[in-house]
């Protein structure tokens, strides 16, 4: 399969103090790269670090072939990369179809856009039924979904989310990684941040465990949830 992301020896820092110490990794098309990790290894700042938003990095990016490095979020996003935060950013005061508008605001051509919003609700449709309401009357795992369905206005090849599972319900959770691997079925390379270590490595492909902001391993996801010291330290097993 086509590698969408490739990473090589990607450092990041926070004004002196460096967080990434050399990331390799790549993700490829119909793929789930599950990232897992304490608190503070640096997963966050991976995601960020690769969508250009930490003030320092070095290393080398390439998305589907291209040396992207140099590019800022607003190109990177132009060129098929998308992001979507940890930490909740739906407008909430605009409806789910205007949020759904303003993810396509590089889409130029109208019809085009209004034709991916089309489908896009045809893939969610828990939105659909609800497309005039406020995006913050939501449930939480609602609004996830919407960022979610946002990053596809772009039509992206690459879609990094950090912690999607954060704070949802179980049942929330179910169905925003249902959503996730029809992502997945539709061909997009998929690189996601997760807590829930368990539920995320059973529907990824490939897990990297985070240590100190470097890989410290990384494997078949199956083979993860199966090693003891991942078992010990990440799914909280004696
Ligand atoms: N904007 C920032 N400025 C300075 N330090 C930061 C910033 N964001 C994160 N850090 C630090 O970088 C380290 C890694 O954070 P983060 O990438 O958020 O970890 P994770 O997502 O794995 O919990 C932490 O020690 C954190 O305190
Ligand atoms: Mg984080």
């Amino acid at each position: 399969m086509t590698t969408v992301l490739y990473v090589q020896e990607l450092c990041a820092s926070y004004g002196a103090r460096r967080i990434l110490e050399g990331v390799n990794l790549q993700v490829r098309a119909g793929e789930i790269v599950t990232v897992i990790g304490h608190n503070g290894a640096g997963k966050s700042t991976l995601l960020r670090a690769i969508f250009n938003l930490v003030p320092w990095r070095s290393g080398k990016i390439e998305l589907l072939g291209h040396d992207v490095t140099r590019l800022n979020s607003d190109r990177l996003l132009g060129a098929g990369m998308a992001y979507v935060p940890q930490h909740r950013s739906v407008f909430p005061r605009l409806t789910i179809e205007e949020n759904l508008q303003m993810g396509g605001y590089l889409v130029s051509d109208r019809q085009l856009l209004a034709e991916r919003i089309e489908r896009v609700l045809g893939l969610f449709p828990i939105l659909k039924s609800r497309s005039g309401q406020m995006a913050g009357s939501m449930s939480g795992g609602e609004q996830r979904m919407l960022e979610i369905a946002r990053t596809l206005l772009q039509d992206p090849q690459l879609i990094m989310l950090d912690e999607p599972s954060i704070g949802l319900a179980p049942r929330m959770v179910d169905a925003v990684f249902d959503n996730v691997q029809l992502l997945r079925s539709e061909g997009k390379a998929i690189l996601m941040v997760e807590q829930n270590v368990k539920k995320a490595l059973s529907i990824s492909d490939r897990g990297c465990v985070m240590e100190l902001g470097a890989i410290h391993m990384q494997g078949q996801a199956g083979e993860l949830i199966g090693n003891e010291q991942v078992a010990r330290l990440y799914l909280g097993k004696r």
